[in-house]
């Protein structure tokens, strides 16, 4: 079934022609006038079409596909199917009032065995999306790798062969030559410490590898990929914004303890210094040097010392550490969280003065970078669709919250650009399935049905007032 010759903006029209319910009295924060308002989404959580146009696996097609990895048994098969659907998709973007769009390449649609041959067929999606976008007058913010690796390249080692990073630059200059001519904003990775720790060190996301020797050498070689991405982008074209997106959170002990503190300490190296001191630095953290000494090769670390235009962070929320000495990472592990902290039905801690804390420490510690929060959101069970609006408070509440930390992290120094929410629409969320829900626009996974939620009318109220 296609569905290319949707015609833009139905989705977002009817939401815009719906008569807009103040959401739910929640504060308006104040930004700045010039501040940047998108939303983010994943080529594999979203496209489905997984067979068509040439693609060929990735590691999450064979992860989803593995009995027992999926919590719901779901896949990324279908998904959204905004392979088919994208038109409506950006109708729901134009809706809200969206500048700017935050959308991941697929490496396995580019080159369907990781290098050498070049599916044009693959390209030309990307094609027609960017150019739709441009027609809506949304800013295209391309990301070649969210984490959906050939599976061809993963049989050669995948980010554990120091290749990789040869294959990572490969890629991004084809998909630069193409699109580069119209796609102003490219950010590398998506959070390699995530990549690298839940799916080489813990084995929950793809590739399912496990142990602290995988770990390290997947995230020595991401950092490698991503700065000879940013010199393979920069030498295909020049006049590009460049940089790279991470996963940013304050790492507090779960205790008091002196053991647990500790452990925070060295998790917060693993989290968050692994890619910041290596990127602004040039260096790895001292914690951790050692183990990464035996990778890092003479010119290395200068080749990761790329300069960015800008750093996309994703934010969530902190994580409280407790010491275990057996544990994978550095003898660190998830604590319990202190008690009454408010949770999202992930379990996830819900904490919007962290941002402030993240946006401060690149202030202080890394030369206050130009920021976008390029992914903030939540995950709530939310009710079925009632006239027209899937009613999410928490999620809107959520939302607001941050909005009001981002304002208040500007007003102390941050080089905060803008936010992207996660995410434009319910989908694939990796090892939860489909079940976890992070969308501002619900989408019925039987009939493929939007419904924009309370948070998406809340974005937008919010982005009508700052325009
Ligand atoms: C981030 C991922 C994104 C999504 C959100 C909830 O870590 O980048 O794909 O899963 O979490």
């Amino acid at each position: 079934m296609r569905r290319r010759d949707v015609l833009i903006g139905t989705a977002g029209l009817l939401a815009g022609a719906l008569p807009v319910p103040r959401a739910q009295a929640q504060p308006v924060p104040t930004l700045p006038r010039d501040f940047l308002w998108g939303a983010s989404t994943s080529a594999y959580q979203i496209e489905g079409a997984v067979k068509e146009g040439g693609r060929k696996p990735s590691i999450w097609d064979t992860f989803s596909h593995t009995p027992g990895r999926i919590a719901d048994g779901t896949t990324g098969d279908v998904a959204c199917d905004h392979y088919h659907r994208y038109p409506e998709d950006i109708g729901l973007l134009t809706g809200a009032g969206f500048e700017a769009y935050r959308f991941s390449i697929a490496w396995p649609r580019i080159l369907p065995d990781g290098t050498g041959v070049v599916n044009d067929a693959g390209l030309d999606f990307y094609d027609r999306l960017v150019d739709a976008l441009l027609a809506a007058g949304v800013a295209p913010w391309a990301c070649p790798y969210h984490w959906d690796l050939p599976q061809a390249l993963q049989d050669r080692g995948g980010w554990t062969n120091r290749e990789s990073a040869d294959w990572f630059a490969d890629y991004v200059r084809v998909v630069v030559a193409r699109l580069g001519d119209r796609v102003p904003n490219w950010v590398m990775l998506n959070e390699p410490n995530v990549h690298a720790i839940f799916g080489h060190a813990v084995g929950i996301h793809a590739p399912g590898l496990t142990g602290f020797p995988n770990y390290v050498s997947a995230q020595h070689h991401m950092n490698l990929a991503q700065g000879r991405g940013l010199v393979a982008a920069r030498a295909e074209r020049s006049g590009l914004t460049l940089g790279t997106v991470f996963s940013l959170q304050p790492i507090r002990p779960a205790s008091t303890s002196e053991a647990d503190r500790a452990a925070a300490a060295r998790f917060d190296a693993i989290w968050n210094r692994i890619n910041l001191d290596p990127l602004f630095h040039g260096r790895y953290p001292e914690l951790f040097a050692a183990d990464f000494e035996p990778l890092v090769k003479v010119g290395d670390l200068a080749a990761i010392q790329q300069p960015v235009d800008l750093l996309g962070v994703n934010y969530y929320g902190p994580s409280y550490m407790k010491d275990d000495p057996g544990g994978v990472l550095g003898g660190t592990g998830y604590g319990a969280l202190p008690p009454g902290m408010p949770v999202t039905a992930l379990g996830w801690p819900i904490d919007p003065e962290g941002l402030v804390e993240v946006l401060g420490d690149l202030r202080s510690n890394y030369g206050n970078p130009v920021t976008y929060v390029t992914e903030n959101g939540a995950c709530y069970d939310d009710p079925a669709p009632k006239d027209g609006v899937v009613d999410d408070p928490k999620r809107a509440a959520f939302i607001a919250s941050h909005l009001a930390a981002a304002a208040r992290a500007i007003e102390a120094g941050a080089n905060l650009k803008g936010y992207f929410a996660w995410s434009l629409l319910d989908n694939f969320e990796w090892a939860e399935g489909e079940a976890k829900r992070f969308g501002i626009v619900a989408v019925d996974f039987e009939t493929q049905v939007r419904t924009p939620k309370t948070s998406y009318r809340y974005l937008k109220d919010v982005i009508a007032q700052h325009r």
